[in-house]
């Protein structure tokens, strides 16, 4: 099992240097070989989006620790070079401090090099337990999926003053609890602007405007595996679904037609006396 080249250490020297840090998520060994080994992203994270990428439901909520567990042991397989972060799920962290410890060491015995949480100031004592064990965590405010029917919907966060100055003060506790970095998700550009002005760990943004020191899209969404799903922060580097839709309706028509396979795809027989 890899350490990973990208530590917690280089990821926050690259914010000290003013680099940029580049994250995508990640469900699949075929996927984690690309990103990994293909490209030069920072960050990989299994995230619990696998439960609407991956099983076809409509949040994050049903994703189980079994689930997560399986998805980050087949993605650390192929990282070797990337730092792997692989979120807990709902309902993982937030009851009792030992549960918290066991299902993030279960994450990292599977092969992630962190874990990252949905949450604001509530989760301090927690993180500061993991942080304590050895176990380095990642912060998620803003938009946290995990907290969607408060939300009564995916919504931008920090609209208003207050609501901005929360989302200040989950930042500020977060970083106090020794979390190494933060995402920011669905937020004004201004409000995660001033989030990464105030605090020395990074910040990743989806959703959250150019400011952040790095950011981070789920790789279904910026392949355009889904064009029903076009959320306004991200951008199509691929029409996905329409080249892999092509490529498997031409692989029907050849099939049909008897032009698919031919010779050079056959076995010959070769009689050797
Ligand atoms: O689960 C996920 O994919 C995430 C990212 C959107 C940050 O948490």
């Amino acid at each position: 099992m890899s350490t990973g080249s990208m530590t917690v250490q280089k990821i926050q020297e690259k914010k000290q240097l003013g680099e940029r840090l580049s994250a995508l998520t990640c469900y699949d060994a075929t996927f984690a070989q690309i990103l990994d080994q293909q490209t030069t992203v920072d960050l990989i994270l299994v995230g619990d989006s696998l439960g609407t990428v991956i099983k076809g439901e409509n949040n994050t909520l049903n994703v189980s620790l079994n689930e997560m567990i399986y998805h980050t042991k087949i993605v650390a397989r192929q990282v070797k070079r990337a730092h792997l972060v692989a979120d807990m799920p709902f309902l993982t962290y937030q009851i009792n401090k030992n549960d918290t410890l066991r299902h993030a060491g279960e994450l990292i015995k599977a092969g992630a090099h962190s874990v990252k949480v949905e949450g604001g100031k509530t989760l301090q004592s927690s993180i500061k337990k993991l942080v304590n064990l050895g176990i380095p965590v990642m912060g998620h405010i803003g938009l946290t999926p995990q907290h969607v029917h408060a939300f009564g919907g995916y919504r931008v966060q920090g609209k208003t003053t207050a609501a901005k100055e929360r989302l200040i003060e989950d930042a500020l506790a977060l970083e106090a609890a020794g979390a190494f970095a933060l995402v920011i998700e669905c937020t004004p550009a201004d409000v995660a602007k001033e989030i990464t002005s105030r605090i020395k760990i990074p910040t990743i943004g989806i959703g959250a405007g150019p400011f952040c020191d790095g950011q981070i899209l789920v790789l279904y969404d910026l392949l355009d595996l889904k064009p029903e799903f076009r959320p306004k922060f991200v951008k199509q580097f691929l029409n996905g679904a329409a080249l892999i839709s092509n490529a498997c309706q031409s692989y029907v028509d050849e099939e049909q037609e008897g032009t698919f396979p031919g010779p050079e795809h056959s076995y010959h027989f070769k009689n050797i006396s």
